[in-house]
């Protein structure tokens, strides 16, 4: 393994819960210094994929390397080098947040200033309250300050902001930014697709186990080409699908300054990464 090979590179990876097949033959790579997004619906298996490539679950067949390691090796190596924000995380109830991060740190040969990882959490003024005392937006504060503490190169980020309030959440991309800055790699489930447009370099929507489509949340799927132009004509919302905006709307208002009209509530607008994500794992 060499400092450009890929951080995570997942082949034809397949998981059976007894008879039911919740991971399909997933195929993902996850450059150094990325942050990728695994998106899906609810039971699509972004978090057994992720909880693999964690080595906390095993898989049934498939190639998984990760920093090089296979995780189900469950290294020490490996473990010191990533940090880890579980979907059902809050497992510190009886110890107060400054506490946790102190034990978790001594985890790590190079950990981050605990004080510093409070702050960055804003969980400074909750650093000496028992956890099970913690709002359910607090605890989530803890579980990703915990992620962070060990100073890992690549971090999993399972649903880390849910429930988070909207300021929490943009202080989380903030500290996701400030990540990836410094050359962190990141992998990020969530169901907040603007979260994922803010921050992914690329993401993949899954369904059913396999992937649909991958790539820059921009870029992604069939309909990203197409633009939206809309107008209100006679009372009532006019909508055009193009993928050549500028002819359209020279037609459009050519038309409408020829009839001496305007074209009144005048928009164009690309399909959000919310549109495609819905066209695509709408049910057939
Ligand atoms: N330990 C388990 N035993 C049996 N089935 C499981 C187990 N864990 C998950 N499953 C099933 O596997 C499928 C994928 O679950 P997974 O938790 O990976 O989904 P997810 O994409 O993370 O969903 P969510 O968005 O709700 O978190 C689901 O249908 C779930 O019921
Ligand atoms: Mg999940």
């Amino acid at each position: 393994m060499n400092e450009t090979s890929p951080a995570i590179e997942v082949r034809a990876l397949c998981k059976r819960y007894g008879d039911y097949e919740a991971v399909r033959g997933i195929d993902i790579t996850v450059a150094r210094g990325e942050v990728f997004g695994l998106l899906g619906p609810n039971g699509a298996g972004k978090t057994t994929t992720v909880e693999i490539l964690e080595g906390y679950r095993t898989r049934t067949s498939g190639e998984v390397s990760v920093l090089g390691h296979d995780p189900a090796g469950r290294s020490m190596d490996l473990r010191r080098r990533i940090g880890i924000v579980l979907q059902a995380g809050g497992i510190y109830s009886h110890i107060t947040p400054r506490e946790a991060l102190k034990h978790w740190a001594s985890f790590y040969p190079h950990p981050r200033d605990v004080e510093e990882v409070l702050e960055l959490a804003g969980l400074r003024e909750k650093g000496d309250v028992r956890s099970r005392r913690l709002s359910g937006g607090q605890l989530r504060r803890l579980d990703f300050a915990l992620a962070l503490v060990g100073d890992p190169e690549l971090i999993f980020l399972d649903e880390p902001t849910t429930g988070f309030d909207p300021e929490a959440r943009r202080a989380a991309w903030e500290t996701v930014r400030s990540l990836r800055a410094l050359g962190k790699t990141i992998l990020l489930t969530t169901h907040y697709l603007d979260e994922a447009q803010e921050l992914a370099d690329r993401v993949a929507i899954v369904k059913d186990g396999r992937v649909l489509a991958i790539g820059p949340p921009r870029e992604l799927g069939v309909g990203a080409s197409r633009y939206r132009v809309a107008y209100r004509g006679d009372g009532q919302l006019i909508e055009h699908e193009t993928d050549d905006p500028t002819t359209l709307l020279y037609e459009l208002t050519g038309g409408a300054l020829a009839r001496g009209q305007r074209l009144e509530e005048l928009s164009v607008a690309r399909p959000t990464l919310e549109d495609v994500y819905l066209e695509l794992t709408a049910d057939a």
